[in-house]
């Protein structure tokens, strides 16, 4: 149990007592268009605003007079063990922010802090180095899910999944609300490229090198051989390009029946979670076709603008699937109290994504552990106020909704 968060000093004197501080040291010390790139959100920015504010509008009921003098933010999900319930959603290019060591360092951190980290398939370091880093740290397989989506080229699909399941992996993440990605009119203005050189998005590169193909399509592109793509612009910022590109990799067309194809083919001893479930409707049909959980997401606002925000749509898919399979949320989480509140409404556990790239920016793993213990440490202060012993304590009474907050 954590007592006492450390406090870390970022090199703008700014001091860190909260997740929200680690994006302002972060803007002050990123080249703006890196900053905006990660922190901006789809169109009018509506619901990326609103993923943060929608937690104001619920209000915890603290009970009283009860005992919590020993307090446990402990959960269990899918058998394995977090300290805390909230991990590190998989979000793509960690190298962003920390250029020497990546998704290495945010997956240690997470160990460290005794959660589980998310990798990204757009990550900037492999399936395979990022399972070494944490066992070389941590003397044993760490608490790792992979993320993944449907791709045109189904055998790269099942592949890379199945490098996960060989590399010691836990579970997996299918992210389903990327068919197309939003367009984010900060990065347009910044002439913004995704992946500015050298970092790459290694898994693909593996995926390619290993798979029989002409010399010249092997070292011309990271995406499918097939791709026939102007590495340049994605490399010039052209947003275009790089959208064009995904679409060209990404399956436009996919059904339920590829979640029912990729548990059967790659899942079947690990649980898989459909992530960007934003209505009770798809939480349905995520069951149906064999997910073993749902996950609550719009991608940090950063997919369909004018989507509800994330802690409201929580709510009518725990309605439809909470008795039957664990409910994941992310998009917006920010404080201890925000985790209460979505646990009240029936999350088993929460995702971060921003905050971890703003933390690593700032100060690599060490400033990654710090904001999960800071939030470690809100959670179990809130968990005391509120007279909630444990994380299966914490149910639908401890929350209301503002007379006024719709
Ligand atoms: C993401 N996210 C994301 N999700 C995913 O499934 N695969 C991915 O590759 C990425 N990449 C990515 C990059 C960046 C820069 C960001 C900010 C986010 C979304 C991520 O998993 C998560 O859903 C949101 O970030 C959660 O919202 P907050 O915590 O950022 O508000």
């Amino acid at each position: 149990m954590i007592t006492e968060a450390p406090t870390v000093t970022a090199p703008t004197e700014h001091k860190i007592c909260n997740a929200s501080d680690y994006q302002i040291a972060a803007r002050s010390l990123l080249p703006t268009p890196l900053y905006e790139y990660l922190a901006s959100g789809t169109d009018d920015e509506q619901t990326l605003a609103e993923n943060e504010s929608a937690f104001k509008y619920w209000y915890l009921r603290p009970r009283v007079m009860r005992p919590v003098g020993s307090i446990s933010t402990a959960t269990t999900l899918f058998g394995q063990k977090l300290s805390l319930p909230v991990f590190v959603s998989p979000a793509g290019v960690h190298a962003l922010c920390d250029e020497v060591h990546g998704e290495c360092a945010s997956a240690r951190a997470a160990q460290r802090a005794g959660t589980l980290f998310g990798l990204s398939q757009h990550a900037t370091r492999s399936i395979e180095q990022v399972a070494g880093a944490c066992a070389a740290a941590q003397g044993r397989n760490a608490n790792l899910w992979y993320q993944c989506y449907i791709l045109k080229d189904r055998d790269m699909t099942l592949r890379l999944v199945r490098r996960a399941a060989n590399a010691g992996y836990r579970g997996i993440f299918l992210t389903v609300d990327s068919v197309r990605f939003g367009f984010r009119e900060a990065d347009a203005r910044n002439g913004w490229s995704a992946l500015p050189e050298p970092h790459r998005l290694v898994n693909y590169d593996e995926e390619i090198a290993n798979k029989p193909q002409s010399s010249e399509s092997k070292k011309s592109s990271w995406l499918s051989p097939e791709a026939s793509v102007d590495k340049t612009k994605i490399y010039a910022g052209d947003e275009d390009a790089w959208d064009q590109n995904t679409e060209q990799l990404f399956e436009q067309n996919p059904t339920w029946e590829d979640v029912c194809w990729l548990k059967r083919e790659a899942c079947h001893d690990l649980p898989l979670i459909i992530k960007g479930i934003m209505t009770a409707e798809d939480a349905v049909e995520a069951v149906k076709a064999g997910a073993d959980g749902v996950m609550v997401s719009n991608h940090g606002g950063r997919g369909l603008d004018g989507a509800l925000a994330a802690i409201d749509a929580l709510p009518e898919v725990v309605a439809a699937v909470g008795d039957k399979v664990p409910v994941l949320m992310d998009s917006g989480v920010r404080r201890g109290t925000d985790v209460l509140k979505a646990l009240a409404l029936g999350a088993s556990a929460v995702g971060i994504g921003k905050p971890v790239f703003f933390a690593l920016a700032v100060g690599g793993e060490n400033a990654v552990v710090n904001l999960l213990q800071i939030l470690q440490r809100e959670v179990e202060a809130a968990m005391a106020i509120c007279g909630v012993e444990s994380v299966a304590d914490a149910k639908r009474s401890l929350v209301t909704r503002h007379p006024n907050g719709g």
